[in-house]
């Protein structure tokens, strides 16, 4: 096997490890005030709600910490996870990531150009296709930190792009990964993008 490949997955292995590992079973008695937005399994119903269900359980640790910090903001959730200590994020994590996330559907009229951004991203202006991070089928790549989009209600995902390009949203790491992206998507491209993501699966 290739040297960097090796390393990389000792590398992946070993901050898996730094981690409380979260217990699913235990999470499920710990979300009841968090199932009247997102729903009991992380199914939420209303479109600025996201989905928790099945998604990566890494990603969703990553954003209780940050919430919880402050690092992004969610007026809905002021408060919420004071009391919740790290066992308990991580459980709560492992329970929403052990359910399934529901798949929506796409408008037919924007699925053309969702598409071809999804999949092929804008290379005359240096965007990469979403597919090489968040997968071809939407699943993300939890071992990355890369979220599942498949299924994801558009309303959702919409504003989270808008939030990246507005620079409202900056807990996507140094290297600013989604600012730099959502800086090349116009508001036509995010309704298609948001749109075709919401029917992937
Ligand atoms: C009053 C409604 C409400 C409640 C209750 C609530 N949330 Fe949220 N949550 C939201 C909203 C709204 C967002 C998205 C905010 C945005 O648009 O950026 C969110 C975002 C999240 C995210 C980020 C999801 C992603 O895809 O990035 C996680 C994780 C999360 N909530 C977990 C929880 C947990 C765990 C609880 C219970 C302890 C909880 N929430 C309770 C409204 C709520
Ligand atoms: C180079 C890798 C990479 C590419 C390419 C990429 N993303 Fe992301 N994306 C990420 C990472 C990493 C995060 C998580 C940031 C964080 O930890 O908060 C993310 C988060 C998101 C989120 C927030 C998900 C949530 O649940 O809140 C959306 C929406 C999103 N990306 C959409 C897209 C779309 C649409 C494209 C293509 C136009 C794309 N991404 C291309 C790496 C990438």
């Amino acid at each position: 096997m290739n040297k960097v490949l090796v390393s990389l997955l000792l590398t992946l292995g070993i901050t898996g490890l730094a981690h409380a590992a979260g217990d699913a079973a235990a999470g499920q008695g710990k979300v009841a005030v968090c199932g009247a937005c997102h729903g009991a399994d992380g199914n939420s119903v209303a479109p600025n709600f996201p989905k928790l269900a099945g998604q990566g359980e890494r990603y969703l640790l990553k954003q209780l910490h940050d919430i919880k910090s402050g690092g992004r903001q969610v007026v809905e959730m002021t408060g919420l996870l004071d009391n919740l200590s790290e066992q308990d994020l991580a459980d709560i994590a492992a329970y929403f990531s052990s359910q399934q996330m529901s798949v929506g559907a796409a408008d037919p009229k924007l699925v053309e150009r969702g598409e071809a951004l999804f999949r092929g991203g804008k290379l005359e202006e240096g965007m990469p296709a979403c597919t090489g991070c968040h997968s071809p089928n939407g699943a993300g790549l939890d071992a990355a930190g890369f979220p599942q989009l498949g299924g994801q209600h558009a309303g959702y995902v919409a504003k989270q792009l808008t939030a990246f390009r507005e620079g409202e949203r900056t807990n996507d790491g140094d290297n600013a990964i989604m600012r730099t992206i959502a800086g090349k998507l116009s508001n036509k491209d995010i309704e298609a993008v948001s749109s075709y993501v919401q029917g992937l699966h």
